[in-house]
């Protein structure tokens, strides 16, 4: 089995090592643009080492976002900016990643720094919409009631994903996350807790991953065949009676019949009531189990922060790939320390800071 220092290939995409950047908020955007904040932060985890970036939950449309200060590819003007950031990934020898979003019903909302006592959600004064949802309550309270997407709403939500993935082709990126999980809308759909839909998107597992399927075809058909398109899901919701590890294991084999070539794998968000044990790796055994039953190459997430924990998760075959998040956070350098705390020769410090090796 190979280790987290040694290079994964998949598809046409090489990343030089198994350590990625989990896609993060930074709630710093006006009107979706990224800016010189997005560079610097993304640049300097691909100049850490990492073997991929993957830029944060980036909206397909403009109510699709989280708050009024998310990223976003809903318009071409949006590209640019982006294919700076990929250009300098790039060149750092990191592979540009991407992550496209949709909220749905847990949209509209303050980031975190500017949350009100009264509730998450923002009105209209600032900047606020109503969202859109699998139907019309609201996430929690406290949250903005969606609209109930139509069947002609669903339509234009996957055209938003298409036209933004193929905007995100265009921005230079070489790796497509679609977020599927989080209780965000593709999630808000495959979850029993959420989605009680009468029509063909609701009930049956059928009918309930019909919107998430439908969104990867329309997405796989823009989105260059030679580079890797995955999902995040949230492979269980925690909650009896709830979307689960089985219902992921089946949605994951459908997503690869449909030419999604990795699942990462996360968790929770569809419900205030789960219980999360979180602790270190505690998603791991998601990763595994999906890559095992599945048969797909897997991304395991969530309190993955040691060297040596990161590379029995790649030795021991749970995962073909780690994210971490709030650990590259403290350190945009994980991967050079990882690599010197392994005894691996890891990947090489950028020349510029050739002084600091040995
Ligand atoms: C600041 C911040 C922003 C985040 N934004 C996103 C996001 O845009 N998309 C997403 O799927 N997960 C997001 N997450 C979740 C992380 O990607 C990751 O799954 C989670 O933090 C667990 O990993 P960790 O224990 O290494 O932090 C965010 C987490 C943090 C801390």
């Amino acid at each position: 089995m190979p280790g987290l220092f040694d290079p994964f290939t998949l598809k046409s995409v090489t990343l030089r090592n198994r350590v990625g950047v989990s896609p993060m908020c930074q709630y710093s955007c006006q009107d979706g643009m990224v800016d010189d904040w997005h560079l610097v932060h993304l640049g300097a985890r691909a100049a850490g080492g990492a073997g991929l970036v993957i830029a944060e939950a980036t909206a397909v449309e403009a109510r699709g976002r989280i708050s009024p200060d998310d990223a976003g590819l809903w318009k071409d003007a949006q590209v640019e900016p982006f294919a700076r950031i990929a250009r300098f990934l790039d060149r750092q020898g990191a592979v540009p990643g991407i992550q496209l979003a949709h909220a749905g019903w847990k949209a509209s909302t303050a980031a975190p720094w500017k949350a009100s006592p009264s509730g998450p959600a923002v009105g209209p004064a600032e900047g606020g919409w109503q969202p859109v949802g699998a139907g019309d309550e609201p996430f929690a309270p406290g949250h903005a009631r969606p609209q109930a997407l139509d069947k002609a709403g669903i339509a234009q939500v996957r055209e938003a994903f298409q036209a933004a993935a193929a905007r995100a082709a265009r921005a230079g990126f070489r790796w497509l996350e679609i977020h599927a999980a989080h209780g965000y809308l593709l999630h808000s759909f495959l979850s029993p807790l959420c989605n009680r839909r009468q029509d063909e998107y609701g009930g049956t597992f059928a009918n309930r991953t019909r919107m998430a399927l439908e969104t990867v075809r329309a997405v796989r058909s823009v989105w260059p065949d030679g580079l890797p398109l995955t999902v995040r899901l949230s492979c269980t919701d925690w909650v009896e009676g709830g979307w689960d590890l089985d219902q992921s294991v089946e949605l994951a084999g459908l997503l690869k019949a449909e030419g999604v070539d990795l699942v990462d794998c996360s968790s929770g968000g569809a419900s205030a009531r789960a219980s999360i044990p979180a602790g270190p790796g505690y998603q791991v055994p998601f990763a595994e189990a999906l890559r095992r039953r599945a048969g797909i190459a897997t991304a395991a997430v969530g309190m993955i922060t040691q060297a040596a924990q990161a590379d029995r998760i790649i030795r021991d075959g749970q995962a073909d790939l780690v994210l971490l998040a709030r650990e590259m956070l403290r350190d945009p350098h994980w991967p050079f320390r990882a690599a010197r705390e392994l005894g691996q020769a890891g990947t090489p410090l950028p020349r510029q800071y050739a002084r600091a090796a040995g």
